[in-house]
C-alpha cells in the first residue's frame, strides 16, 4: 500500500476516506468528495479493535466486504486498503494519547477509545501518505481530535470536514443504526428533533447553555426508549462546557437505544444559515 500511494503521489494529489466499512449514504458521500477533489482516491476499510473498549461491539460492528466493494468501486475509488491481518504487531508499544479533547463528551464514558481511533488514524495516514483525508462531522469529537494529533505532530496533510448525512427524517446516518428495531429506529428521530428546537431557541435569543441542556434532555427523556448518556453545549474548539453562548456553540448528545449507542450534534455559527429540515413540537 505504501508503494502504490508513493506511485500515486507522484501522479498528482491523493485523498484518503479511512472507515470501518458497512458503507451507507454518508461513507458515499466522503468519496465523493474525495473523487472531486483529487486525482487518486483510497478508502480504508479496518474494523480497529484498538478503538472498542471492554463490553463494546467490536465482535457484531456489521460487516459487508463484497456490498462495500461494490460500492467504492461505483464511486471510481481506485484503491480499497483493507488488511486482512491486524495492523498492529503483537508486541505494539506506540499509542498516540490527544490530552483533554480524549477525556470529555464520548471519552468519559469510553475510556480509551479516542487514543485507539488516533492511533489507527495516524497509522492508515503513514501507510497511505494522503495530501487529503475525509472525515464526517457527525463524530464531531473524532474530527477535533484528529486535527489536534495532524497539527501536533505535523502531518503533512489537510483534514476536510464533511457535513452529516441525514435520513429523510433527520436520523443521522451511522452503522450502528442496523443495530435498532423498527420502534427503536422510530425514537431516533428524537434526536435530531431536539436538536433543531435547541436551535431555534438560540436563533431567537437564549444564551444560557443550561436551559438549552435542559430543553433538550427534556425532549429526548419525553422518549421512553431513549436512555440517555450526555446532552452538552461545549465550544468547538475545546470541546468544554461554556459559561454563555457566543459566536458558536456544539450542541452534542450522546443516547442508547437498545443495544444502540447513537451520537449526534449541531454546530451552531453566528451569520451562518440555520438547519433546514421542518421543525415539529417534541
Ligand atoms: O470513523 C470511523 O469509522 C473510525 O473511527 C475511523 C476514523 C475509520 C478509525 O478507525
Amino acid at each position: 500500500m505504501q508503494a502504490e500511494a508513493d506511485r500515486a503521489r507522484r501522479g498528482g494529489t491523493t485523498g484518503l476516506v479511512p472507515t470501518m466499512g458497512f458503507f451507507h449514504e454518508g461513507h458515499l458521500s466522503l468519496m465523493r468528495r474525495a473523487r472531486a477533489e483529487t486525482d487518486w482516491v483510497a478508502v480504508s476499510l479496518y474494523v480497529n479493535p484498538t478503538q472498542f473498549g471492554p463490553g463494546e461491539d467490536f465482535a457484531r460492528y456489521p460487516r459487508d466486504f463484497e456490498k462495500d466493494c461494490e460500492l467504492a468501486c461505483a464511486e471510481g475509488v481506485d484503491v480499497m486498503f483493507a488488511p486482512a491481518a491486524s495492523l498492529y504487531a503483537p508486541d505494539s508499544a506506540t499509542f498516540i494519547n490527544v490530552e483533554r479533547l480524549s477525556r470529555v463528551l464520548c471519552g468519559a464514558s469510553r475510556p480509551g477509545h479516542f487514543s485507539g481511533v488516533a492511533t489507527v488514524v495516524a497509522k492508515l495516514f503513514n501507510i497511505s501518505k494522503p495530501h487529503r483525508a475525509y472525515f464526517g462531522m457527525k463524530d464531531f469529537q473524532q474530527v477535533r481530535v484528529i486535527e489536534t494529533m495532524v497539527r501536533d505532530l505535523n502531518f503533512d496533510l489537510e483534514i476536510v470536514r464533511c457535513p452529516i448525512v441525514r435520513e429523510p427524517d433527520g436520523l443521522a446516518m451511522s452503522s450502528r443504526n442496523s443495530y435498532l428495531s423498527p420502534q427503536e429506529r422510530r425514537a431516533a428521530t428524537v434526536l435530531h428533533r431536539s436538536l433543531l428546537v435547541s436551535e431555534r431557541l438560540i436563533n431567537k435569543g437564549e444564551r444560557d447553555p443550561q436551559s438549552i441542556i435542559l430543553r433538550v434532555s427534556d425532549s429526548i427523556a419525553a422518549e421512553p426508549l431513549a436512555h440517555i448518556d450526555y446532552v452538552a453545549a461545549v465550544s468547538p474548539e475545546t470541546l468544554e462546557p461554556v459559561a454563555r453562548i457566543e459566536d458558536a456553540i456544539l450542541l452534542a448528545i450522546a443516547v442508547r437505544f437498545g443495544r444502540a449507542r447513537l451520537i449526534d450534534n449541531l454546530l451552531i455559527e453566528r451569520g451562518k444559515p440555520a438547519s433546514r429540515l421542518p421543525l415539529r413540537a417534541c
